[in-house]
């Protein structure tokens, strides 16, 4: 068990990379903006990829995964997906979710809460025209999140609609994008001394309050 530990310390980064948050402090909007620009200016892998958790009712039972950021319009982060999935399921009881974005080379991460709602069908349609037909026949095909007993059958489902669809492929009904509105997020930067710094924006009934938060 100590050596697994002293493995992982090695590996632990020195936070010696950026500094306090201060260029943020307007809008948390323009502040994820810009950050999200010198995540991809700093060709972190995957920038646009982040972690959503939800919560099953009944159990209480939080769940994540992750998803691509599509878009942040208006003032909501958009994402897609299918909505029957188990996220679909969960957000449909309790439109409360989590978004949660690292990027690692500028020791930062992105913490977003907030509600969740569809977004209209005509934007679910736009973005989904402009996807590869590969995906698009791929969100006919997979039924996700339900227990697929036999591989072959999603090869099968895929081909079926590959016949049924052999120009245009139409947005299935159960597929579509959410916008978190969110009412709480905090930038997080890594710092020398585990003395990392934490800007937390709330939204109150006019604007936005901010705080730090001990690290
Ligand atoms: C890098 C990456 C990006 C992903 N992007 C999406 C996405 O945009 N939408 C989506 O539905 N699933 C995406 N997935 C798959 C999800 O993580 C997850 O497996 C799937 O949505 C089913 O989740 P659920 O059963 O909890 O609803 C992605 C996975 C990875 C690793």
């Amino acid at each position: 068990m100590s050596e697994w530990i002293n493995k992982l310390r090695d590996s632990h980064a020195d936070f010696d990379k950026g500094g306090l948050i201060d260029s943020l402090v307007t809008n948390p909007f323009k502040g994820f903006s810009l950050w999200f620009d010198e995540a991809i200016t700093n060709n972190e892998i995957e920038a646009n990829a982040c972690i959503i958790s939800t919560i099953e009712v009944s159990t209480l039972q939080p769940s994540s995964r992750i998803v691509y950021l599509k878009e942040l319009k208006n003032e909501q982060f958009v994402f897609y997906t299918n909505y029957k999935s188990q996220k679909g399921t969960e957000l449909l009881e309790n439109p409360k979710a989590s978004l949660l974005f690292f990027w690692p080379g500028l020791q930062r991460q992105v913490r977003i809460e907030g509600l969740v709602k569809k977004v209209s069908l005509e934007e679910s349609d736009i973005y989904f025209a402009s996807r590869p037909r590969e995906s698009q026949l791929g969100a006919w095909a997979s039924n996700q999140s339900e227990v697929l007993n036999n591989r072959n059958d999603l090869i099968s489902r895929l081909e079926e609609f590959d016949l049924k669809f052999p120009n245009e492929v139409p947005r299935p009904p159960h597929w579509g994008g959410y916008g978190l509105s969110p009412n709480l997020i905090e930038f997080w930067q890594g710092l020398p001394s585990r003395l990392h710094d934490r800007l937390v924006f709330q939204k109150t009934a006019e604007s936005w309050s901010t705080f730090r938060k001990n690290p």
